[in-house]
């Protein structure tokens, strides 16, 4: 049977509750931004092909054009919050996270490509937005990768669950060329992160209706609202999925802790209140106002955040069962550089917190000369 390789003997820089609530908080900030790239590539693609076969007229494919203008700022955000996080999963997990990536090594390094791809496309999308062209392929293709690279990104976190594995995985091919199987808990994780995504995605159209007029902000509205209640409970459904998948030890585990089921209870809070949002939108998609999309906007961070927390649990809850223990690590403080980190942290937030509100405020004036 096969286990993980022997603790790094180098003690860690901080406590590791440290390195666990920075992993966890920028793992919420990674998923926002992932659940809006493909919830926005979804919409935009669907829009794309309705407006191609001649539905809905023009509303449609101003819509995809609104989705499609701000994507490329939504992948900097994907990319540039994926890095911490896969900086703190290193520290805590490498031991499993780097055999996993060796492999299925072929699969993990396409991620660069595929990700430059998904970046590339966006742009070209969003130019030919700017023109009123077509650009149904370049958003499908898009799509693809990305959800390819949530593929890959949910077989690696999976896989890195089952050492057991790993030794006849390497046998049949040492190449890096296959990617996990017999998992039942891949596709439930990929759904989840999906219909997950959508429910984000329909807050995300209220908040883009604001910055829009006529027709066309009431169409995203009503679009936003409608995709946010029924992806919400697909997304509820996923996410019970992702629980009963798991093997009767970690359901129970995950049972068992008070955080893990107060941040059970939490995401189901966080949906309702996503779906309850959108609702009140799409019944009335002439009412503009921030009210609404904001609401819905907190619903979605505590349902990501909270989900994180769950997610986290499933993960430690099964290392634990196979005698990885992500609490008992040497620690030897170094806060000089803790202290440090924590204040670059700080102005790094602030910047993005600037960035995107310079961005609301110039698509709203965009809106008022448009
Ligand atoms: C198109 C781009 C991307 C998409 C669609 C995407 C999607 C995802 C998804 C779905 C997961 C969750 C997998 C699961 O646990 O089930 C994930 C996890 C993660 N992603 Fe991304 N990702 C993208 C790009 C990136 C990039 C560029 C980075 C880093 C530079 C990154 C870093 C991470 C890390 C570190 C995790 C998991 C860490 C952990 O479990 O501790 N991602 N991503």
């Amino acid at each position: 049977m096969g286990s993980y390789p022997e603790v790094d003997p180098i003690p860690l820089p901080a406590p590791v509750w440290l390195f666990k609530v920075l992993h966890l908080f920028t793992m919420s900030l990674h998923f926002t931004a992932v659940h809006l790239l493909l919830g926005g590539l979804l919409v935009g693609t669907v829009w794309m092909l309705a407006a191609r076969r001649g539905k809905g007229g023009g509303v449609r494919t101003e819509a995809a054009g609104a989705v499609a203008r701000p994507l490329p700022i939504v992948m900097t955000y994907v990319i540039n919050l994926g890095v911490p996080p896969l900086l703190f999963t290193q520290v805590l997990y490498g031991r499993a996270l780097y055999t996993t990536s060796v492999l299925i090594g072929a699969y993990w390094i396409s991620i660069v490509g595929l990700v430059m791809t998904t970046y590339f496309l966006l742009y070209y999308a969003e130019r030919k937005a700017t023109r009123s062209a077509p650009r149904l392929w370049p958003t499908l293709v898009a799509l693809v990768c990305a959800a390819s690279v949530a593929f890959i990104y949910v077989n690696t976190m999976t896989l890195m669950l089952r050492p057991e594995v790993w030794p006849a995985m390497y046998a049949a091919n040492p190449s890096g060329v296959h990617l996990s199987s017999g998992d039942p808990t891949i596709l439930p994780r990929w759904g989840f992160m999906l219909t997950s995504a959508l429910a984000t995605t329909g807050i995300g159209l209220a908040f883009l209706a604001q910055t829009r007029t006529g027709a066309l902000a009431v169409y995203l509205r009503q679009v936003g609202g409608r995709t946010s209640l029924a992806a919400t409970l697909a997304a509820a459904l996923a996410g019970a999925w992702v629980l009963t998948s798991q093997p009767a030890v970690v359901r129970d585990g995950i049972l068992g802790s008070a955080i893990d089921r107060w941040a059970g209870v939490l995401w189901a809070a966080g949906l309702a209140v996503v779906a309850a949002a959108g609702l009140a939108i799409a019944a009335k998609p002439t009412a503009k106002g921030w009210g609404l999309p904001t609401l819905g906007a907190v619903g979605a961070y505590l349902a990501i955040a909270s989900w994180v927390v769950v997610r986290d649990g499933i993960r430690d809850v099964t290392l634990r069962g196979k005698a990885y223990e992500v609490w008992d690590r040497a620690v030897v403080t170094n806060w000089g550089v803790v202290i440090l980190f924590l204040v670059i942290l700080l102005v790094g937030l602030a910047a993005i917190a600037w960035m995107v509100h310079a961005l609301v405020r110039g698509k709203g004036s965009e809106a008022s000369h448009a």
